[in-house]
């Protein structure tokens, strides 16, 4: 076994192209906006032998903090388009980040101030619906499996053609 490192926001190294059965992605995917999304799928297709299949993990709609941010600028006057592009389904943490701060969030040991500043780098993130994952690829999904442990998760499944 191989581990390889790689920005799947970069082009492909030419030898992981076209080599692989299968190819799992687990919501790498939702960190990214609408074209990181797309120019990611089609990478992560590229490294598929004919034939081979790609497993997309996807976290559908809202995240349950920008659920909390969205009532927190109901409750504090402020704009939603501030920080929600409605129009694209793009949420900008950074924009946010103000808003994050009156946000009780609970990510267990791991301190406040941190969380704070991993949001702020994250920026700006697409949120998905299941026609969005759908209009990435020419292929049909052939099946989607929920995540037993991640409610509105689920993974794709698609084929190469030969
Ligand atoms: C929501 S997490 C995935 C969940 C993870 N598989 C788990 O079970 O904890 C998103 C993952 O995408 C990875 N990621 C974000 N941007 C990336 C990029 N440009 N290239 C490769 N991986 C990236 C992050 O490192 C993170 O592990």
């Amino acid at each position: 076994m191989a581990v390889i490192r790689h920005d799947i926001l970069r082009e492909a190294p030419n030898e992981l192209v076209g080599i692989f059965d299968y190819v799992i992605s687990d919501r790498i995917v939702n960190r990214f906006t609408h074209d990181e999304f797309l120019y990611a799928s089609k990478t992560l297709a590229s490294f598929l032998a004919p034939g081979g299949c790609l497993g997309l993990g996807v976290k559908l709609g809202l995240e349950t903090i920008d659920q909390q941010l969205m009532a927190a600028a109901k409750a504090n006057n402020v704009q939603t388009s501030d920080f929600w592009d409605a129009g694209t389904s793009t949420i900008d943490y950074t924009a946010a980040r103000s808003l994050l701060e009156k946000v009780d969030f609970d990510y267990g040991v791991v301190p406040r101030e941190v969380i704070l500043n991993w949001f702020d780098q994250r920026g700006r993130e697409g949120r998905y619906s299941e026609a969005d994952v759908g209009s990435v690829f020419r292929w049909r999904a052939f099946k989607t499996m929920e995540f037993p442990d991640t409610p509105a998760t689920k993974v794709f499944s698609f084929e190469r053609e030969h």
